[in-house]
């Protein structure tokens, strides 16, 4: 045991002496655990029950929103992500929250305007956020200058994080050493950081090199330090302790069902571990304990359909191996799985590292992760031999554009000519702040929504969402019917469930209707698990829910096709076909544009009757929260467009047919 950790007398009691140096917690439940465990699916109503209790442990704060909270409360959950901020201040009082902020990102994907981001952060702090803990995916600590002058303004915490990566298995190397951290932590301090964070987010900081970083950074400022680790790797609880031995301040925990895998190490073992010592917490693990007991019984039944159940294993090696983060991964697997090539995850594990490197060797972090994370299976699946970079994302432009701030080495000049070419800021990269390129949007987004945003909280949601934020404002105020996908479930809803789970592990679920009724749009998928068998159900309420024309609907595309068709496919030696064969179906007699991956349509570039020229840009298809820049495949004039801005569409749909 280390010096600084001296047992005093054992006393269970909450009562017990306060320790000289208690380590203080945050409670990462009410956000990041539903994150890593529930994808952010994680609803107020199932926060209420346990918020009062959770104010009384003595918790240092609860954060309790922001990361992808906001994206997904408005997009999946039908909820106004500002409403859940006050209700739940309503209920704990004493404690402050803490929020996640994606500095200049916000709670988005991309850099905001100054106007926007200003905004933001002040509509937060009168809402009720206390914390704002502060990261820029690049560690380009300009994108703090906006939110944080608000911030300061606002009288709040501003806490800085050091996103924490590296390029080797362990720390060190040419750009993430021990030094590049020492100084960005001396950055933070005379930017006015109120408490510095080591933000671990792929859980890939190892116990001793925790220790060795803690020891530089308590000699070098004056600051608390917070540590932020995940334990997806399963090295986060020796990290903790090694950072406690090292004097770090503050660590951030979950409540035990919220706890582990990709999520955090729990209070408990934490509380038992530190019991009598000069860093006890002088939490009562009974008080913790009612508090599990209403979240498994009363709140965890709910969401364990999305719990992943796949592997028997809770920790997850392929982080050590490929210093990749966790939840990246299970996202790159997910959108091979989306395009059926699954069996190509070890060449995205090949071009991943030097996709990464040709891109500034960035951090991996939302929403940097995602975007070489999306690249890179563009490259694996699109490149060929003569040419790499074949489809290149609208986000990896604005990040070669300089639009997301400096990287830590030079981006890859050819890649990075590539991806300007035609880049409409420009072809030249910037080196400026990001944001002294971007033009306020406030204004025009309040053009843009009219009176469908009823103050600056909504339009906030609108500026930042413009698609799924537009929805749900008409969900919000009756302008559209709000879909059964986005309503919550019961816990009857929950005993049903189980019940049929248990008929068909006794083999009772063997009847079936002869006359299948088709899918309505309000089917939902649940993943049914029994033993080791996965079997993924669909439940489609059979009640007489009125179908309202204007309710937004999934658009279900023709049958999936083959690869475009040629107009008048003729033998190869033939001449490319000029005339247009008389008008039938009009498909047949024209290009089709397929989605060459599922997504969401964010516009069309062009209209019906259009002329458009052989990789003009036609549509743009969101695929894992990325923009993709479709070109027209052929010359023509577009004769159909088969959707709208925010269709969902599969694989292979016709987005559009030139003819
Ligand atoms: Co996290």
């Amino acid at each position: 045991m280390s010096d600084n950790v001296v047992m005093t007398a054992m006393n269970y009691a909450a009562d017990r002496p306060k320790a000289a140096n208690p380590v203080k917690i945050m409670d990462l439940s009410l956000r990041d655990g539903h994150q890593s465990l529930f994808a952010t699916r994680g609803r107020t109503e199932d926060m209420i029950p346990v918020a009062e209790m959770m104010d009384e442990v003595g918790f240092w704060a609860l954060e309790t929103w922001g990361g992808a909270t906001f994206d997904t409360m408005h997009r999946f959950l039908n909820e106004d992500p500002w409403e859940r901020l006050r209700t739940l201040k309503r209920y704990a009082k004493k404690t402050p929250f803490s929020m996640l902020l994606r500095a200049q990102n916000l709670v988005g994907y991309r850099n905001y305007a100054d106007d926007v981001a200003t905004a933001f952060v002040d509509r937060a702090a009168e809402n009720g956020m206390d914390i704002f803990r502060t990261f820029d995916a690049l560690n380009d600590y300009r994108n703090f200058e906006t939110v944080v002058k608000q911030i300061k303004k606002s009288g709040k915490h501003f806490q800085g994080c050091m996103c924490y990566t590296m390029t080797e298995p362990r720390m060190g190397g040419d750009v993430y050493s021990l030094d590049y951290y020492v100084g960005k932590a001396k950055e933070l301090v005379d930017m006015g950081a109120d408490s510095i964070c080591i933000k671990d987010m792929a859980g890939m900081i190892a116990p001793y090199d925790v220790y060795e970083m803690v020891k530089a950074l308590k000699a070098a400022v004056t600051i608390p330090i917070h540590l932020h680790s995940h334990f997806t790797s399963g090295m986060a609880s020796m990290s903790q302790l090694k950072a406690i031995e090292a004097g770090v301040d503050i660590l951030d925990t979950c409540m035990t069902p919220y706890a582990y895998r990709t999520s955090h190490p729990a209070i408990e073992p934490l509380v038992m571990t530190l019991l009598g010592t000069n860093r006890d917490t002088g939490f009562d693990i009974r008080k913790l304990a009612e508090i599990n007991e209403v979240l498994e019984k009363q709140v965890m039944p709910k969401y364990k359909h999305l719990l992943d159940d796949s592997k028997v294993s809770i920790i997850d090696i392929n982080v050590l191996l490929h210093q990749t983060p966790g939840g990246m991964l299970s996202n790159l697997v997910g959108q091979l799985r989306e395009m059926d090539a699954l069996d190509r995850i070890d060449e995205v594990y090949k071009e991943l590292p030097r996709v990464r490197k040709e891109l500034g060797q960035i951090p991996l972090v939302t929403p940097t992760s995602q975007i070489v994370g999306v690249q890179t299976v563009n490259n694996v699946l699109h490149d060929t031999p003569e040419e790499r970079y074949k489809m290149i994302t609208g986000q990896v432009k604005d990040l070669c554009y300089g639009l997301y701030g400096k990287t830590a080495v030079p981006i890859d000049p050819e890649v990075q000519k590539k991806a300007l070419k035609g880049y409409p800021r420009g072809e030249e990269p910037i080196f400026c702040r990001p944001a002294e390129v971007l033009a306020p949007e406030l204004e025009k987004a309040k053009a843009e929504i009219g009176d469908l945003a009823a103050d600056m909280d909504d339009l906030l949601i609108y500026a930042q969402f413009p698609v799924t934020g537009k929805k749900f404002l008409e969900w919000k105020y009756g302008r559209a019917e709000v879909p059964a996908s986005v309503k919550p479930i019961t816990m009857e809803f929950v005993k049903k469930q189980d019940e049929l789970v248990k008929k068909a592990k006794a083999g009772e679920l063997v009847e079936r209707k002869s006359d299948v009724p088709e899918k309505s749009e309000r089917v939902r998928t649940f993943n049914v698990f029994i033993d080791n068998e996965h079997f993924s159900v669909d439940v489609d309420p059979t009640g007489d829910a009125p179908v309202v024309a204007a309710a937004p609907r999934v658009a279900v595309a023709a049958a999936p096709a083959p690869a475009p068709v040629a107009a008048a496919p003729k033998a190869a030696t033939s001449a490319p076909a000029a005339a247009p064969a008389p008008a039938a179906a009009a498909e047949a007699h024209g290009t089709r544009l397929l989605a060459p991956m599922p997504g969401m349509v964010i516009k069309y570039l062009k209209n019906v009757g259009d002329a458009v020229t052989k990789g003009e840009a036609v549509v743009v298809l969101e695929a894992m929260k990325m923009e993709n820049a479709l070109v027209a495949p052929c010359d023509g004039t577009v004769k159909e467009m088969k959707f709208k801005s925010g269709d969902t569409v599969p694989k292979g749909a016709v987005l559009c047919v030139i003819g």
